[in-house]
């Protein structure tokens, strides 16, 4: 495995004063995670370096094709003082099914599992301590050619990036309410859809910006195809629960494998509920919530963790679920999940890969 150099800051930044207002995303650490990809000599100089801007051709193949991949998982403090990571070899192996579709080399993802253990033990007294938060790790990948002829990339970096967090939403374990989206599409069978590309995201901007603008939190995809089947919430999975079985959208190639998502699977089926990856039609939701046996709704995601979606507006349909609150599933759920997370409960599924 290659030797990781470090180079320390000498001027580390005031770290944000109240931790109950951290949000998502506004604060940075000290330090980064680079190391580079050339043609020929494949990914090397892995380093951690001070946190900065970086020096970038404005001919980068990046800023005008999207040729970049990403990922999103936490750190977690314990509380005999350890540092937790959650599944962090799933979240390796998906950015590799990323890169393979993006035509990015292959990481070696034991290197990359190393390189945010020891990026998150460098910055570790950045971890927030107050209940919810977590040190939010993004790692991603650019092309960096100075070239704007449209190729693969023969040269790239990748980057690590940690970011002190609190809940994704302002709503936090509160319900939100969710747009189903009719006129814009995010992905089709072929397409993206399933991996963790920019492209993906700056696709779901224009529906974003209108399902807020019409006081919606986030919109839930229909397929791109018949636009009848339900796909996700751009930031999150989703499950539904109708008469007591927990369904969810099957992977089909045009939405992202979530890891949150796998690990509520596991964890409902470990409960003994039964759980379906099926096709689920946005009508045959209505119907239930018509029928009053649409029991409760959530999203699923690492940023998201679990949100109880409240409201559902199809159209001029629009649906309350479990009264706009949180349902009991959703709660265990997330009980149950951030337990495990946060050191709280016994790791029986060994999910739980410790720093210290
Ligand atoms: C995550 O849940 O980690 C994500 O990447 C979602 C998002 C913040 C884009």
């Amino acid at each position: 495995m290659q030797e990781i150099k470090i180079e320390l800051t000498k001027n580390k930044k005031a770290k944000p004063a109240d931790q109950s207002k951290l949000g998502f995303g506004n604060y940075y650490t000290d330090h980064m995670f680079v190391m580079n990809y050339d043609e020929g000599e494949g990914w090397h100089d892995a380093r951690i370096v001070p946190y900065a801007n970086l020096a970038l051709d404005p001919a980068a193949m990046c800023l005008h094709y999207g040729q970049e991949v990403f990922e999103g998982l936490k750190a977690y403090r314990t509380p005999d003082g350890g540092i937790a990571l959650f599944r962090p070899e799933k979240n390796m192996a998906r950015m590799n099914l990323s890169n393979e579709r993006l035509c990015i080399p292959q990481l070696d993802e034991a290197f990359a599992v190393e390189a945010i253990k020891k990026l998150v033990e460098v910055d570790e007294d950045w971890i927030p301590t107050a209940e919810g938060t977590s040190l939010y790790i993004r790692p991603f990948i650019i092309a960096v050619d100075p070239h704007v002829g449209v190729h693969p990339a023969h040269h790239l970096l990748f980057i690590i990036i940690l970011s002190p967090v609190g809940a994704y939403y302002p709503e936090g374990l509160n319900p939100v309410k969710i747009y189903v989206e009719s006129k814009y599409v995010r992905a089709v069978k072929g397409g993206m859809g399933f991996a963790k590309t920019g492209g993906n995201y700056a696709a779901s901007l224009k529906a974003q910006d209108e399902a807020d603008k019409a006081g919606y939190t986030q919109v839930l995809w229909l397929d791109g195809v018949e636009r009848k089947y339900i796909e996700e919430v751009g930031t999150m999975n989703v499950f539904f629960v109708i008469d007591n079985e927990v369904i969810t959208p099957a992977l089909q190639g045009s939405i992202l494998g979530g890891i949150t998502r796998m690990s509520c699977i596991e964890l409902l089926r470990s409960w003994g509920y039964k759980v379906t990856e099926r096709r689920l039609s946005v009508e045959e939701v209505a119907v239930a919530a018509k029928e009053g046996r649409l029991n409760e709704a959530f999203g699923s995601g690492t940023a998201a963790v679990i949100s109880p979606i409240g409201e559902l507006k199809w159209d001029d349909d629009i649906m309350k679920i479990n009264n706009g609150e949180i349902g009991p599933i959703s709660q265990k759920l997330y009980d149950g999940l951030t337990a495990i997370q946060w050191g709280k409960a016994e790791d029986k599924f060994g999910w739980v890969n410790r720093i210290k």
